[in-house]
């Protein structure tokens, strides 16, 4: 979809839906009125006929063929157009466009005021997120895409709108290739596959990619990867990507270095501890942590992302074979410490102890890892929800400022001592399952020992990561959502 900033009035905009957002009692605003007025009051009086309120998602919409919109749909928005407000209607427009094979389409943009600029931005995120679609291995229905979006905003200097948009394309763009790598099958997104991705995103993004091949992996010490890789026929790389701000965000980086490390399970069949055939028919996703660390590396050159950042995935199946590790097996990480694997179905962890590790000793100064890492965190809250756990307040504040921003909900667990306890082995130093309680802290609390004394924030993203239809909300479809890289991008542009 192309985004373009609109120069024209509501009423003379040429196009063939012409979208408002409409705020609770449903009163049409200003610029809504004049559009009212060139349809000689049809759409005020449709309104009230209908008893069009405002409440949120609602729509309703007007034929005008002799306009130059075609078509003018009023999008409730609620009590007031917060940004998530704004991408809420915005996907709701850019679907109902789809509906009427609409191809062009503007997007009234909020109210006037100082957040007309954030508004912008949450229109370009809605639309572009809400015409999402994965139809890779599908016939066409013949539903032609909505192509040109114009979003016209009620105010505001055309340089800040300007930049607002171009912000809000690279997120979805990240986003999207965050959800694709998702929803691409474990036969065709293999650990191979994925590093593909991330060499092509970093030459894209004039990045440094290195793969780190499993032997090698293996004699630099990274047993628990090692461990979780050892009986899949499919490759597992550990994929390192390294970002270096440019011109004068460059100098202004200091010695602040972010790692953004992501679970890349592309398979998870739980191992010899195998999972029920219910419990594995999504686990394709189980690399959504490794596909946001990707997306959100794609986005840090349009964000001009002012700090150096280092993105890792460790990337491989987890798979069953005569070579595969077996419960009780004990092996040692980076960094020294042994771990009893009591449970190959928890493998994240495992993977993620090494790759935090790997982040630390490669001089990162504060660590962020994403993983689709418990079924514990789904239960506890819900499928909308990221579990957020770490070693440093201060940092796990600004993951939650920027979660908010970003309209991604993020829910603080605590890390009580006793969880770490649980996780002490009987003949090692770790065991990688203490059971069933607390089972997203206790994860936590076993990555918690490999991260030395680097700030380190932990989400798990069990839940959010991947939709059921019946969950959709208007902006995220089925299958992958993309969730954490909207949260990594604005984490990352904002200072410390
Ligand atoms: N990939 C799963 C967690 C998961 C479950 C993600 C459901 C998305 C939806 C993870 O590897 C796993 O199997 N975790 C186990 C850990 C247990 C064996 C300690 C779990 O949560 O049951
Ligand atoms: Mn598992
Ligand atoms: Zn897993």
């Amino acid at each position: 979809m192309r985004f373009t900033l609109g120069d024209t009035a509501l009423q003379d905009t040429t196009c063939e839906l012409l979208a408002l957002p409409v705020p609770e009692p449903g009163t049409l605003t200003a610029p809504a009125a004049a559009v009212d007025r060139a349809v000689g009051g049809r759409l005020s009086e449709l309104a009230r006929a209908e008893g069009f309120t405002g409440k949120q998602g609602t729509t309703l919409t007007l034929f005008a063929p002799d306009a130059p919109f075609r078509q003018v749909t009023l999008v409730g928005i609620g009590a007031r157009p917060s940004p998530e407000a704004l991408r809420r209607y915005a996907a709701v427009a850019v679907r109902r466009a789809r509906d009427t094979h609409a191809t062009r389409v503007a997007l009234a943009s909020g109210v006037d005021g100082p957040a007309v600029v954030e508004h912008v931005r949450a229109v370009v995120e809605g639309a572009g997120l809400g015409a999402y679609r994965f139809d890779r291995y599908r016939a066409s229905d013949g539903t032609p895409a909505v192509e040109d979006a114009t979003i016209i905003a009620a105010g505001g200097d055309r340089t800040s709108l300007g930049a607002a948009l171009g912000l809000g394309e690279a997120a979805v763009q990240a986003t999207c290739l965050a959800r694709d790598l998702v929803n691409e099958p474990a036969n065709v997104l293999t650990p191979t596959a994925l590093a593909d991705a991330a060499r092509a995103v970093a030459e894209g993004g004039r990045m440094r990619c290195r793969i780190i091949e499993l032997d090698e992996a293996r004699t630099m010490g990274m047993g628990l990867f090692a461990a979780v890789a050892a009986a899949s026929d499919q490759p597992a790389k550990f994929i390192v990507m390294e970002y270096e701000p440019g011109g004068s965000a460059g100098k202004k980086a200091g010695g602040r270095r972010v790692a953004l490390v992501g679970k890349g399970i592309t398979f998870d069949s739980g191992g010899l501890s195998i999972k029920t055939a219910g419990g594995m028919a999504t686990m394709k996703g189980d690399m959504g942590g490794a596909a946001a660390v990707v997306g959100a590396m794609s986005g840090l050159r349009a964000y001009d992302v002012p700090v150096r950042v280092l993105g890792v995935a460790a990337a491989t199946e987890n798979m069953i074979s005569g070579r595969a590790v077996k419960p009780g097996d004990i092996v040692r990480g980076l960094g020294g410490k042994t771990v009893e694997i009591n449970n190959t179905d928890a493998e994240g962890r495992l993977v993620l102890a090494d790759a935090l590790a790997f982040a630390a000793r490669e001089g990162a100064t504060e660590l962020i890892d994403l993983a689709t890492l418990t079924g514990s965190c789904v239960i506890a809250l819900g499928d909308h929800t990221a579990g957020l756990m770490g070693n440093d307040q201060a940092l796990m504040d600004r993951i939650l400022r920027a979660g908010a921003e970003a309209g991604e909900q993020i829910w603080q667990l605590p890390m009580y001592e006793e969880f770490l306890d649980a996780m002490r082995g009987d003949i090692s130093d770790l065991k990688n399952s203490g059971g069933r309680q607390a089972g997203a802290e206790r994860a936590a609390a076993f990555m918690g020992e490999f991260v030395g004394g680097t700030p380190w924030a932990h989400l798990d993203i069990a839940g959010p990561a991947f939709y059921d239809e019946k969950f959709a909300a208007p902006y995220i479809s089925s299958g992958g959502t993309g969730f954490g890289v909207r949260t990594l991008l604005r984490y990352l542009q904002s200072p410390a």
